[in-house]
């Protein structure tokens, strides 16, 4: 993020936890916390589990916008248990996960379910958050950029070079989810790096995209990881069901954007 004067991006990704009290509980915390320090240079986002988004809309502070965690790959119709692009856009969704490893790993969600996804919620005028990533075999064969450019290269297909246009990309190595091991920061600037020169080789402009690292991040290694070159932000799973580390997770983003704010223009005016 050093170089960028992008506004750092932070989304909390609850996966199937919670219930109304915990979430009263949740919006309660970082009500408190927002109000008691404010973190202004940070955009911040959460997604709950599809029965909470009705009430959580209605419940969150202003300042962190409503995300799903899928969407369907289908507009309308007989798909018993799906929900539609349209469904999250009328209940205020501003973003939606799409091909999230643990639904293209355990769901057999292929590239082009997620291209499709994709395509809808951007038609619908959501913002999807592309998950792209690579297993530990893939990472020991050294086949991580080829898995990757793959992964983006499906949604391009689908939706050319304006689908990323004010995108979000999310890179999570599988092996680093949930496990407690984050990648390490040579490991995140190279995956991040070759990112940025895809979207550059396809025409997409670098300053219209967030890529936001996601996989074991918490209050304790935010800092460090938000101040790696390209990487715009965090994707939380674990970290973020707890109010408070989710805003010092904020935090970290927020003191880093600060820092990064001189540098940028110092480096505009040379
Ligand atoms: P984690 O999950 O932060 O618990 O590793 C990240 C994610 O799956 O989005």
């Amino acid at each position: 993020m050093q170089t960028s004067s992008k506004t750092p991006l932070i989304l909390g990704n609850w996966k199937m936890n919670g219930s109304l009290a915990d979430n009263l509980g949740w919006v309660t915390r970082a009500r408190h916390q927002l109000e008691k320090q404010p973190v202004h240079h940070v955009t911040l986002g959460v997604c709950p589990p599809f029965p909470y988004l009705q009430s959580l809309r209605q419940i969150l502070p202003a300042q962190i916008a409503l995300g799903a965690q899928d969407v369907s790959s289908e507009c309308v119709g007989a798909y018993t248990g799906e929900t539609s692009a349209a469904m999250l856009k009328e209940l205020q969704c501003r973003y939606v996960l799409v091909g999230h490893s643990e639904r293209r790993a355990r769901l057999a969600e292929t590239d082009g379910d997620v291209a499709r996804k994709f395509r809808l919620a951007k038609h619908a005028g959501l913002t999807p958050v592309l998950c792209v990533g690579e297993s530990q075999t893939e990472r020991d064969n050294n086949e991580t950029t080829q898995v990757i450019t793959q992964q983006l290269q499906a949604v391009f297909e689908l939706c050319g070079p304006e689908g990323f246009h004010a995108g979000v990309i999310a890179y999570e190595p599988i092996w680093a989810i949930g496990t407690g091991r984050t990648a390490s920061p040579s490991d995140i600037e190279a995956v991040h790096g070759a990112i940025f020169e895809w979207l550059g080789k396809h025409q997409i402009p670098e300053a219209s995209v967030h890529v936001l690292y996601g996989g074991s991040v918490k209050a304790e290694n935010s800092a460090d990881i938000f101040a790696l070159e390209g990487v715009d932000g965090g994707l939380i799973g674990g970290a973020s069901l707890n109010a408070g580390s989710f805003i010092d997770i904020a935090r970290s983003a927020n003191q880093t954007a600060q820092l990064a704010e001189p540098l940028a223009f110092a480096r505009k005016s040379l």
